[in-house]
């Protein structure tokens, strides 16, 4: 579903382990969920959006290398400035819809780029026309921490809509499929 009064394009990037986990049990993302080749399509990705959305936890976690960011967050009411990030905006879903914010941060074009973790890829579902989902495929998380909430995403993507394009191994044991909306691709 577009994102009403806009043009943006919504497009999620996560790797998973085979059971579709995006972090360990204590969430802590272990060595092997990592992927150069993953890592450099993810980092060029992010250079191109217009934004990028993502949790607290991962705001804090990750230096903000000079991208805009929207920062879900339940400690404020709607919207609130960063006051230790001047290209970061704090965002409660729950006091502003999408739509609303990004009329008021100006952004009605270009790519929301979402990078999780489970809370935040779980609010977009409805709206993403690409999601570039990376599997490394040796290695399964057990009681790990989801990529969404609702289950595996070869089985939440294509119950949003999404069909499966373009897989590629990108890196040893590393699959890449890009999901894609067909209405995105259209014409
Ligand atoms: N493999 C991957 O692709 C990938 C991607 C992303 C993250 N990860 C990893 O996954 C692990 C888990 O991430 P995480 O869940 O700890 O961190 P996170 O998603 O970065 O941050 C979680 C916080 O985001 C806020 N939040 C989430 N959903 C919200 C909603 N619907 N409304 C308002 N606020 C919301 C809450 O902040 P407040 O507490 O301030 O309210 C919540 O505590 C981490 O290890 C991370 O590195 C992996």
């Amino acid at each position: 579903m577009p994102i009403p009064g806009t043009k943006v394009t919504v497009e999620g990037h996560a790797i998973v382990s085979v059971d579709g986990m995006i972090a360990a049990a204590d969430g802590s993302m272990p060595a092997a969920l990592h992927s150069d080749a993953d890592w450099r399509l993810f980092q060029a990705a992010l250079d191109r959006a217009a934004i990028v959305v993502l949790g607290r936890l991962g705001h804090a976690r990750h230096p903000n290398p000079g991208r805009r960011r929207l920062v879900l967050t339940r400690s404020v009411a709607d919207l609130a400035s960063d006051p230790g990030d001047p290209l970061a905006t704090l965002w409660n879903p729950g006091g502003i819809a999408i739509a609303d914010l990004l009329a008021r941060l100006g952004i009605l074009e270009g790519t929301v780029a979402v990078t999780g973790g489970t809370g935040t890829f779980d609010l977009f579902v409805p709206h993403y026309d690409r999601f570039i989902l990376s599997e490394v495929r040796s290695l399964t998380l057990p009681d790990g921490i989801p990529c969404f909430s609702k289950g595996h995403p070869r089985l939440v993507l294509p119950g949003a809509g999404l069909e499966a394009r373009d897989m590629e191994v990108i890196d040893r044991g590393v699959v890449q499929t890009q999901w894609v909306r067909p209405s995105a691709t259209a014409a």
